[in-house]
């Protein structure tokens, strides 16, 4: 098992879009790969969720920590995977906070279900039929988009929702509109 290197967006923008193949067996090689996806994870400080393709491996399989509030929210519960995850019902759709590891240091408010039902393989190999609500759906859909080259960037729908986060000197984030810090930029130009 081992720490992989987290593609970004845009350098890896091929690989990002790709869309990803149903893992079917569940095996040891998927094993493997939910370990690689957890340690990846945990050597990010800021990380609450996780999709293969991030890390470069184009099969249905995204790792998740339940529980959170947002994405601050480091006492979320320890990931857990989703092996072809499959929304069954969406719902509650509203804006809210979005960010991810493709994309250091950029977070925006998307609009997203708040209300997800989800099958899939669990992590010990057996289906599951699941209720998420709050920002778990969010999170879920979110990873779940990655699985087919969707990128929270595409769920923006005005550049005054897209931001970057700094820490002040007190540790305290501050959030920067991405049209304060280039002018210049249109939405095209991030989700292309
Ligand atoms: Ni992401």
């Amino acid at each position: 098992m081992a720490v992989r290197e987290i593609l970004l967006y845009p350098k890896d923008r091929t690989a990002l879009r790709a869309k990803s193949h149903p893992i079917h067996n569940f095996n040891r090689q998927t094993k493997h790969l939910i370990e690689d996806l957890k340690e990846t994870m945990l050597a990010h400080y800021d990380g609450i969720g996780l999709a293969a393709p991030q890390i470069g491996v184009h099969s249905r399989v995204v790792i998740v920590c339940l529980g959170a509030r947002n994405e601050w929210d480091h006492e979320a519960g320890t990931p857990t995977a989703l092996v072809d995850p499959e929304i069954i019902e969406s719902d509650d759709e509203r804006k809210d906070f979005d960010g991810c590891l493709s994309f250091p240091g950029l977070y925006g408010e998307t609009i997203r279900p708040h209300y997800l039902r989800v099958t899939g393989i669990a992590e010990d190999g057996k289906p599951f039929d699941r209720i998420l609500a709050g920002f778990d759906a969010v999170l879920v859909h979110h990873e779940i988009d990655h699985l087919d080259g969707i990128l929270f960037i595409d769920r923006i729908e005005s550049l005054d929702d897209l931001y970057r986060v700094y820490m002040d000197g007190n540790g305290k984030p501050v959030r920067v509109p991405i049209s304060e810090i280039v002018p210049t930029i249109r939405l095209t130009d991030m989700a292309e």
